[in-house]
């Protein structure tokens, strides 16, 4: 069976990681966790991007060698990832060996190939950018834009890619695959940036102005632009494992779309005969105050502040359930807590409580056998009919937010059910209609909740399993047929209590 193969873009390992990249590996885990569910043979990578000019000059700041300020920084990001419970198989760091081999044999490759040549460069450089400029990225008033930092004159031989060559086959094949990068819009947006001619690209760097870098296997003068040799990881990960490449969906953010993924990658794979990948997936951004997070301009937050706050799993369904995969969504620590109070602690905490509490009271602990199902019990069965084929197939369009509003919307009608029952009630009633409908109550409320469960564990997975644990259930090998209300429960001795989303002694740090 092929690999269900996914990767996350590699973090430079210029500084720590914030908030925007511990979305984008949620995001994916989210991802690689239901296409498991699904029955899917996932391999997951993510890994760091060690070199280039930034990581060569924030080590210099720093006074170490690069390797050794890789090392921490690449340690850090690694660190990351249990933390927020992300389920990689493979972690890849571009100064590894494994790398670097396969890096310099597609370079040779291409090379052999005449697709790389060397010619004699003239212009401008950016090197916050590490870019090479043309007029036309010049400001209307003749000044360079902001981004690209200081702006040097160069003349230089170097080495380049024939990008040109590749752009026709490029434009047909985003043509005939029209669902290549997610969401739509912004293959519209890719195949716009191709009605410019495209120009070829300089995949080198002589040595004597950056070191750090791997040599180009035919002239050890220079070392290889960063982006020929990043992009290249999702690949030399996975070479030497068979059934794995092509990739099924690499996940970015959405500034590294074009040109590197969506132009650059394909045609690096095409002139070196390596099949593509199936598709990518290009998320928005997390801002603050309508301005991207991002290291440089110092509004980044740690995901760790707010993972050691409200755990794991209360991070990660904000972030799932606030992002409308594609678009950009600002952070607010009041809108976090407002989810955290309404959505996680009183909704479906205040479930969970229910049903231990009530099953506990009035019958021993014991999930009893439902009765037949009156109205208040076939409205819950139909509504739940209803959700769980949509939330699955919201879920295979990405669009998790929307699956986790339905789910929970679900949950807010379990505890609407309860109170419509109030088994409080019925405890006290000794009439045996009422006691049938009491167990029947107990028993409808704990298989809501197995099930509103089956739906968010891929999002909460830690909450996930402890609820099952509590209601002492250990879920089948075949997820779907989890999403069958049945009576899995019957019989099962629940615990007392469970606290799973306690109330935070503090609002969420700014
Ligand atoms: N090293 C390159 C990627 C090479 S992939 C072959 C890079 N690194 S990065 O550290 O700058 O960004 C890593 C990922 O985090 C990118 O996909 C980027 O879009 C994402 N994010 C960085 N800041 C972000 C936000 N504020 N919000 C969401 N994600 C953003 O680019």
């Amino acid at each position: 069976m092929k690999a269900f193969y996914i990767t996350t873009a590699i973090d430079y390992a210029n500084g720590s990681p914030h908030l925007g990249h511990a979305y984008e590996k949620v995001l994916t885990d989210v991802i690689a966790r239901f296409r498991r569910q699904m029955g899917d043979q996932v391999h997951f990578l993510t890994g760091t991007d060690e070199h280039g000019q930034k990581v060569q000059a924030s080590a210099r700041k720093r006074g170490i060698p690069p390797q050794q300020f890789c090392d921490e920084v690449s340690a850090e990001f690694r660190a990351l990832l249990p933390k927020l419970a992300i389920t990689n198989d493979d972690f890849i760091r571009t100064t590894e060996e494994r790398h670097k081999r396969v890096v310099r044999q597609i370079l040779q490759d291409l090379f052999d190939r005449g697709d790389i040549y060397k010619a004699e460069y003239q212009g401008f450089y950016s090197t916050r950018q590490e870019q090479f400029l043309q007029e036309k990225d010049r400001n209307p008033d003749g000044t360079w834009p902001e981004i690209f930092g200081e702006v040097t004159a160069i003349t230089e031989a170097n080495y380049f890619f024939r990008l040109k060559k590749y752009q026709g086959w490029l434009v047909e094949f985003l043509q005939q695959n029209e669902r290549f990068v997610f969401p739509k819009y912004r293959q519209t947006q890719v195949l716009e940036f191709l009605k410019e001619p495209l120009n070829d690209l300089c995949i080198s760097r002589p040595r004597e102005r950056l070191e750090w870098g791997i040599p180009l296997p035919f002239d050890e003068g220079y070392v290889t632009y960063v982006w020929f040799d990043a992009l290249v990881n999702y690949y030399s990960a996975v070479v030497d494992r068979p059934g794995i490449w092509p990739a099924t969906y690499h996940v970015i953010g959405k500034d590294i779309l074009v040109p590197p993924h969506a132009v650059y990658w394909p045609i690096m794979l095409k002139a070196a005969g390596i099949p593509l990948p199936e598709g990518i997936i290009a998320h928005g951004w997390w801002l603050q105050r309508g301005s991207k997070m991002s290291k440089s301009t110092g509004n980044a937050l740690n995901p760790l502040d707010l993972v050691e706050q409200f755990g794991a799993d209360a991070f990660r369904y904000f972030l799932i359930r606030e992002m409308n995969v594609g678009q950009d969504s600002d952070f607010t620590p009041e809108q976090f807590l407002v989810r955290y109070n309404s959505e996680l602690a009183n909704n479906l905490g205040n479930l969970v409580n229910r049903t231990l509490n009530m099953t506990t009271r009035f019958s021993g602990g014991v999930i009893p056998p439902a009765g037949e199902a009156a109205e208040p019990e076939r409205e819950l069965q139909e509504l739940w009919a209803k959700t769980a084929p949509e939330c699955v197939a919201l879920c295979e369009g990405f669009q998790f937010h929307a699956a986790l509003e339905r789910t929970m919307a679900f949950v807010t009608a379990t505890n609407a059910y309860i109170e419509r029952r109030a088994p409080w009630k019925l405890g006290k009633s000794a009439a045996p209609a009422d006691q049938v409908l009491l167990r029947t109550s107990l028993a409808t409320m704990a298989e809501a909740l197995r099930l509103a469960v089956a739906l968010l564990q891929h999002v909460i997975p830690g909450a996930a399993a402890k609820i099952n644990g509590v209601l002492g259930y250990s879920p089948g090998g075949v997820w779907r047929e989890e999403l069958a209300w049945g009576a899995r429960l019957s019989g099962n001795k629940v615990a007392e209590a469970l606290v799973l989303f306690p109330r935070p002694a503090a609002p969420a740090k700014p």
